[in-house]
This record gives C-alpha cells, structure tokens and sequence, in this order.
C-alpha cells in the first residue's frame, strides 16, 4: 500500500465487478477510504474482502443501492452523509447496456435511469459535501459509444422504439453533457467533473445485452483490455496530481480528447440538466440541500 491518497474518502459505484472493482482495488493500494456502492450485498461483500486482502488496507465501506432506484439513490446518499463528513471523489460507474426495453420503479427507462440519472441524482445529492471538501473530483465513465448519439427530447424513455445499443449510446452522451454542464456550473467551487472512455474491456457490461452482444463480447474477450486497464484513465482522473483543476474534459487514455459535436451543445446541456432535474424531482421544495439546480 502507498500513501498518495491517504485521508481521502473515494465513493466507487458499480464497485464490485469490471472497471469499478480495479479502481476501487487501485485507490485502496493508494491508501484512500474507499466507499463503494453496489446493487448485491453478496457481490459486494465478495469484492470488498478481496480488496482488503490485496491492498491491505482495511478502509473499505460497502452501501447497499440499486441505482436504477431514485429512491435508493437517495437512500445511499443518505447512508453516505451519515458516515461520512467529507467526499474527496465521487466515481460515477454503474452502468449497463440491456436487450429489452426495461421501466423502473420511477417508470422510467432503465437504461437511461442507471447510466445517467444515477449519476445526475448521486451527484447533486453530496454536492455540498464535495464542495466542503475541495479540492475534490468528479469522475464520469462515459464510453465512445457516445459518439453518434444524439438525445431526443421527446423519446426520452425509448417509449416510441427501443434499441439497447442505442439507450445506451444516448446514456452516454448524457454522461459527457452532464459533465461539461456540471463543470460549467462549478467553476470557482474547487470541485472537477471530468469524463472518459475506458477502452473496450473484458468486463461484464453486456451480460444483459442482445443475444448477439453477448456473444461477441465472449468471444472478443481475450483481445479485449483487461478491467485493470480500462480502469487507468479512471485512476488517473480520480488521482494524479496533474489533474488538480483540470475540469470539463473527456479523456481516453490519459488524455484530453475531443468528445463528439453533439456533446458540446450548450442548449443541448442546459436542457438535459432541466429535464434530468425535473425527472429526479431535485427542483421539488421537499429537496434539502445539495442541489445545484
Ligand atoms: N466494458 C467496456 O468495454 C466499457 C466501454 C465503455 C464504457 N464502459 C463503462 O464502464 C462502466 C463500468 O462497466 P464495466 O464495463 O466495468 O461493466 P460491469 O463489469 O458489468 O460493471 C458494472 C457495474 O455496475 C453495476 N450495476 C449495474 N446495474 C446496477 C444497478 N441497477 N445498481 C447499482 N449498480 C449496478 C454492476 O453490478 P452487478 O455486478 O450487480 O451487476 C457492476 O458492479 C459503465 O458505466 C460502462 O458504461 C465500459
């Protein structure tokens, strides 16, 4: 175990498989207090005892939530708040890619619930726990699969025709708008929100998906980058000293890159926001604090 980011407090979603369970394994090593959020208590438990046992490092918490849940989200920011006084980085990962149209218990469309909305919701829910704690990072895993993706506004939900690689192309460009709205709206705060695209990795992402994905992605599997290596970029994000006030950047490899035309659309951004904030009710009066509006 290293010391870089001993002191900090590191929330990891989607921590106990893939991409979520390198970083979370990687940010220990680094000495951090890792918090990762997981849908099963029993893979999080199994994930949680494996990297205490290869890091060595004791300060690994598990929450409880299923993402697609507004209600769990909100339960788990809770949790979170309740343990914990500061946040140094949030790591917004939970996602999936599935073959049939699914709706949530909020009657929303799963994709676009967990792989967006989750984040928006989680976000703004400990923002001001963030924001006491700055410098602090926010970390967006995002994919290419954003590229050609537009949002339509009024198919939202997939409700008109759904294609799951396509919900999941339209969730990601979310994820880069989100990003580049959210570092606009906390310039000055101390606190970053960067995305990336991880590589194409052997993880479990299409485990949902189409028959015909789920194929591919097994036989794909040994030229595909292992989860430690789709997860550098969000190590590196997470915690290089290099990226101290580095914000609003969509990054592959390391690397600040051009992220699609349609994810710099301000108009584009500022309504995401509305509609994400209306859909999450974090506008509603009943909201405490945290919300950047
Ligand atoms: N793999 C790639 O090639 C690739 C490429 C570009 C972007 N990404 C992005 O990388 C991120 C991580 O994915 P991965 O590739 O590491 O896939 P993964 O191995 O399937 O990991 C996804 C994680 O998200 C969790 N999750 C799924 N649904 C959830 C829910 N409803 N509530 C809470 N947690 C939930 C999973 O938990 P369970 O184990 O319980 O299902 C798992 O821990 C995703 O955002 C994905 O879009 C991946």
């Amino acid at each position: 175990m290293t010391s870089e980011m001993h002191g900090k407090v590191c929330l990891v979603t989607g921590a106990n498989s893939g991409i979520g369970k390198s970083t979370a394994l990687a940010l220990s090593r680094m000495g951090a207090n890792v918090v990762m959020v997981c849908r099963s208590r029993d893979r999080g438990e199994a994930a949680r005892a494996y990297i205490t046992t290869q890091s060595g490092n004791e300060s690994v918490d598990l929450l409880i939530a299923d993402l697609s849940s507004q209600r769990a989200t909100r339960q788990v920011a809770e949790e979170f708040r309740r343990r914990y006084e500061r946040l140094d980085v949030l790591v917004n990962n939970a996602g999936a890619i599935l073959g049939a149209r699914q709706v949530t218990e909020d009657g929303l469309e799963a994709t676009f619930a967990l792989n967006h909305l989750s984040y928006f919701l989680l976000t703004n829910l400990l923002l001001d726990v963030l924001k006491a704690s700055a410098s602090s990072r926010i970390v967006n895993v995002s994919s290419a699969a954003h590229e050609g993706a537009t949002i339509d506004f009024d198919d939202l939900q997939s409700e008109r025709r759904y294609d799951g690689r396509r919900a999941y192309g339209l969730s990601k460009l979310a994820n880069v708008l989100f990003t580049h709205e959210l570092a606009r709206r906390l310039e000055g705060t101390g606190v970053t929100a960067n995305c990336l695209h991880p590589g194409v990795v052997a993880t479990n992402i299409a485990k949902e998906a189409v028959l015909w994905l789920r194929l591919a992605w097994t036989l794909l599997r040994p030229v595909l980058l292992s989860p430690d290596q789709g997860a550098e970029t969000v190590i590196y994000l997470a915690s290089s000293p290099e990226l101290e006030g580095v914000t609003g950047k969509y990054f592959i490899k390391k690397t600040p890159v051009p992220s699609s035309p349609e994810s710099h659309n301000q108009d584009v951004a500022r309504r995401l926001w509305q509609v994400s904030t209306d859909l999450t009710r974090l506008g509603a009066p009943t909201r405490t604090s945290g919300s950047t509006g």
